[in-house]
């Protein structure tokens, strides 16, 4: 309930500040000379720059902000989960790592359909039938391989120490373990440690997982896949009525990814390509929007909000689609990003009256051939950077928590096209691109991003909010590059969101005023403000003129930024 008027204060001074913002640019987020890591907690956060500070670089740095956000994050950092790394290197290489949950071998396309072919609710969300093979550890370890510098040791030990010590909840926390108790009781046949009454300011003690963790730093990766955590994964899964086996977890691998590129004005973004859609979609939003002057248009102005509306509409209707796990579907990535494809797909896009999106599909292409997040930002002292979203999907996963293991397992089987038309729990409507087989990776909207301007690095930037992920990343980079804002206001700034189908906007609660709304809904443009909903979290790093590093911290969660 506090949180609200604060809220109310802040929304007051972005508006007041609006016009000011080409000229000032106070306002600044945390500000570091050398290094800074942002993430959904400040122990995360820590214990990354202490890695730094050590002299690991940012990759070394990602293996621990990861890890520790398993322990200090548990509802959405996870060893049960999966995710996806853009990197950039000091010395200008970029690239990206896929780590992404695959779907069990038993997995089958109706696997969610009842005999009368309709999807059966809950099943994709809630409970042991939702998991997806988890690539969190596979990820690290991949990352680390290939580019740490320090010991694995040096990176986990800090990590287990956390766990052991314990972490303390914190009041956004408090509320969120309350209002998922029910769901935990449903899924879990044992009494888990997050069903205790915990409040604000006690501390969480994580002794299976400090366990768990002990034993792969011990064994190594092998450990998670191959090993006895893997055994107690399955045995734990099978107990439960799950599909998955030692097989699946056994031939789980991380993939290296070419990532998408494309460039806007003068910026070079670099994001994910799939199985996120991340990338692709905010390549098609970003080249749709490039021909407006935004700028002139100004900050959440109805011509802004109309042009960003009607791009972001067809991208997410051509999302629906095309896009699916690129080893089992083809992907016409070039044709969706070019831009004369693209500034067809906007012909049809007036002013006057916003573009129904029941009459709009996806484009038409050619094609000659036979689917509870965080995201943590890290710039390094050697000038590397690493952009990181990592996921169990809903908040807390399947909600399914094994004691012996001190961890729980997401749910990401949703993230799939259970039956085409029928949408997930973000509304994504998909079709055959994403539908289940075994082995493939679900689609994601997950767009860790990083951008270079000048071929410096510029930007490092990604938020959770599912479907919401590519629209949040898009405006923080415009509200940068367009509308002149610092890091810090550009992630706090009041964000919208439109994805084709349902044909709303959805808007953050009172921050758009009423006059705006009345003119967008008489346009066409229906308005869906849930109340306390939160369009991401985003956390971004800026490189300043004088090099210095700003970090963007989300207020919406604990957030923090930490540098040196
Ligand atoms: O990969 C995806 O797109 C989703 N599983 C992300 C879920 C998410 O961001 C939930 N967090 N708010």
């Amino acid at each position: 309930m506090r949180s609200i008027p604060i809220f109310l204060l802040f929304c007051f001074l972005c508006f007041k500040c609006k016009k000011e913002l080409r000229k000032t640019n106070d306002n600044r987020g945390v500000i570091a000379k050398n290094a800074m890591v942002v993430s959904a907690r400040a122990e995360a956060s820590q214990i990354g720059i202490d890695i730094l500070q050590l002299g690991g670089n940012a990759f070394d740095a990602m293996v621990a902000t990861e890890l520790a956000l398993a322990v200090s994050y548990p509802v959405a950092g996870n060893l049960g989960g999966g995710g996806f790394m853009v990197y950039r290197s000091a010395n200008g290489n970029i690239g990206s790592l896929d780590y992404r949950e695959k779907a069990p071998l038993a997995a089958t396309r109706d696997m969610y359909l009842d005999d009368s072919g309709d999807v059966i609710p809950g099943k994709s969300t809630l409970g042991v039938a939702s998991i997806g093979v988890p690539g969190t550890i596979a990820g690290v370890f991949e990352v680390h391989k290939k580019f740490g510098t320090l010991p694995l040791e040096s990176l986990l030990k800090p990590v287990i120490e956390l766990a052991k010590k314990g972490v303390v909840v914190t009041n956004k926390q408090e509320k969120r373990i309350q209002h998922y108790q029910q769901f935990f009781k449903k899924v879990n046949k044992d009494s888990i440690i997050f069903d205790a009454q915990w409040k604000a300011g006690d501390t969480i003690k994580h002794a299976a997982l400090a366990k768990t963790l002990e034993r792969i730093l011990k064994y190594g990766r092998n450990e998670f896949y191959k090993g006895e955590t893997s055994k107690v994964i399955v045995k734990f899964i099978q107990e439960h009525g799950g599909i998955i086996t030692e097989e699946d977890l056994a031939s789980y691998k991380a993939k290296w990814r070419k990532p998408i590129t494309f460039n806007y004005d003068d910026l070079h973004i670099i994001s994910m390509g799939p199985p996120s859609s991340g990338g692709i979609c905010l390549g098609q939003i970003m080249t749709m929007l490039e021909p407006f002057p935004l700028n002139d248009y100004g900050y959440n102005s109805l011509k802004t909000i109309q042009t960003i509306t009607e791009a972001e509409r067809r991208a997410y209707a051509d999302r629906s689609f095309y896009l699916g796990d690129p080893d089992f579907v083809k992907i016409p990535v070039s044709i969706l990003l070019n831009r004369a494809y693209l500034s067809g797909r906007m012909r049809n896009f007036s002013f006057e009256k916003a573009t129904a999106s029941e009459s709009l599909s996806h484009g038409n292409i050619q094609i000659n051939e036979s689917t509870e997040t965080t995201h943590y930002s890290i710039v390094d002292q050697f000038g590397n950077a690493v952009a990181v979203t990592t996921t169990l999907n809903g908040a807390y996963g399947s909600k399914l928590y094994s004691n012996e293991l001190g961890f729980f397992f997401n749910n990401e089987m949703d993230d799939f096209s259970s039956k085409p038309g029928t949408p997930n729990m973000f509304g994504l409507i998909g079709g055959e691109a994403n539908s289940i087989a075994p082995e493939k990776r679900m689609l994601s909207s997950m767009t860790p991003t990083i951008i270079e301007k000048n071929n410096k690095l510029f930007m490092v930037v990604g938020t959770p909010g599912g479907s919401t992920i590519i629209t949040s990343v898009l405006q923080t980079i415009l509200n940068v590059h367009e509308f002149n804002m610092t890091m810090q206001q550009a992630v706090n700034a009041p964000r919208f969101h439109h994805q084709w189908l349902p044909n709303h906007i959805l808007a953050e609660p009172n921050a758009f005023d009423d006059l705006l709304k009345t003119k967008l809904e008489n346009l066409g443009y229906p308005i869906e403000e849930r109340e306390s909903k939160i369009l991401g979290k985003v956390d971004g790093i800026l490189v300043l003129e004088d090099d210095a590093l700003e970090g963007g911290a989300d207020y919406r969660g604990d957030d923090t930024a930490i540098g040196f």
